[in-house]
């Protein structure tokens, strides 16, 4: 837990129980395992409270990447589990499943969680506590299709078009990482802003007439001028070409293109309403928020309810994650999070208690490793062990 003066915690019903104490064990089932198996790829059957209780002894300190997308408290019966929860049930087996995650995690390590907005607000309380409010990376948004165009006749509340994922890291000196997305320039809108700044530079002097009593200019005063010089050469080209009713990105891109000058070249400030602003052409690449509708969240790989897409797993593997790291998801449901992993040649563990683990998983898996197979000359990473937890008096 984190060592804040401020300690705010949520309780409820049995918070502080202890589990009986049951010893369990991993017992490895060979007629599951598949291609090579020298390496620490994990496919395990069972209640992932026990799992993780058993990798503790191992893994204490090692995993980098922790994804989970566990029930959601929906109170509906699945076809593949059951999302049926006391909301206090609910809270404990989160709480203590999540407390064991922490440990599990690497110093550089980051844990996602998907959730909906049924049980958000009361799991970022928990998260607070477990992870500390201060390595919270902020709560990302996936896109989540519902049905738009069916009307009832009436709705109790707004349909849900989002799923929330909370990101968290180990500790707070790991930032998130830049992640870049390409865009069309002419598709995305260029934005003017204030050209007085609060930095304490050296540019101090008066532009059209006016002088900041406290900041300065936000560039000396010889690209100043040059910059709003080119703001008169570019408003001359629009007059001069009756451009006047297009786009202001359409006459930025046209001039630069026909005067073949770079972009970054060609800085504009202008005046307006007694304030000198700067422009900031749109970019191709821009960086990425928490905003990732982009996302479509559903996957299509199996016919597994809940399969969340490769694309978001994709994303988080790849930036997150390097070639030796370790990815771990203790709610697997159709494998997504293992077989993207597999696929970017990470080590994984998976963790399912339904019966299809074995069924939709392991063919899922073996699927994307026969491909891997057959296009691959590295064929270490290319397998896995399978284990199932049993209660040790039962071996
Ligand atoms: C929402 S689904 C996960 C879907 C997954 N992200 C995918 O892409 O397929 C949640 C999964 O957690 C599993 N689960 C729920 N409670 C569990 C537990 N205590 N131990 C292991 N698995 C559990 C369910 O059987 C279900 O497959």
């Amino acid at each position: 837990m984190n060592n804040t003066s401020e300690s705010i915690e949520l309780s409820w019903i049995g918070k502080n129980k202890q589990n009986e104490k049951i010893d369990y064990d991993l017992v490895k089932q060979d007629e599951y395992c598949y291609g090579n198996c020298n390496n620490s790829n994990m496919l395990i059957h069972g209640d992932n409270l026990g799992v993780l209780e058993v990798l503790r002894e191992d893994f204490k300190g090692k995993i980098k990447c922790i994804y989970i997308d566990p029930p959601y408290n929906s109170l509906i019966k699945f076809q593949h589990y059951s999302d049926k929860y006391t909301h206090s049930d609910w809270l404990n087996m989160m709480y203590q499943r999540l407390l064991i995650l922490k440990e599990l995690l690497v110093d550089e390590g980051y844990i996602f969680v998907q959730i909906d907005n049924r049980e958000l607000h009361y799991l970022k309380i928990i998260m607070d506590e477990i992870f500390g409010r201060e390595n919270y990376r902020n709560s990302i948004i996936v896109n989540k299709t519902y049905d738009a165009y069916t009307l009832s006749n009436s709705q109790e509340v707004f349909k849900t078009g989002y799923d929330t994922i909370l990101l968290y890291s180990k500790k707070t000196s790991y930032p998130v990482p830049f992640i870049f997305k390409k865009k069309d320039c002419l598709k995305n809108i260029g934005v003017w802003k204030d050209f007085w700044c609060i930095s304490s530079n050296e540019n101090n002097y008066t532009l059209c007439g006016m002088n900041p009593e406290n900041g300065n200019w936000r560039w000396n005063e010889e690209k100043a001028l040059r910059s709003l010089e080119n703001y008169k050469l570019l408003m001359k080209y629009r007059d001069d070409n009756n451009l006047q009713n297009e786009p202001f990105e359409e006459i930025f891109f046209g001039y630069i293109k026909n005067n073949k000058i770079l972009k970054d070249e060609f800085t504009l400030i202008r005046v307006i309403n007694d304030r000198v602003e700067y422009y900031i052409p749109p970019t191709e690449n821009y960086i990425l928020s928490d905003d990732w509708t982009d996302i479509i969240v559903q996957g299509s790989e199996t016919n597994f309810e809940h399969e969340v897409s490769e694309e978001l797993l994709n994303r988080i593997i790849s930036n997150f994650t390097k070639p030796k790291d370790i990815v771990l998801d203790a709610f697997l449901g159709s494998a997504t999070t293992a077989a993207v992993a597999q696929k970017h040649n990470r080590t994984w563990i998976g963790i399912e208690y339904g019966e299809h683990c074995y069924s939709t998983c392991v063919k899922r898996l073996n699927n994307v490793i026969k491909e891997q197979h057959l296009k691959n000359k590295n064929k270490n990473n290319l397998g896995y062990k399978f284990y199932e937890l049993v209660k040790k008096e039962e071996k």
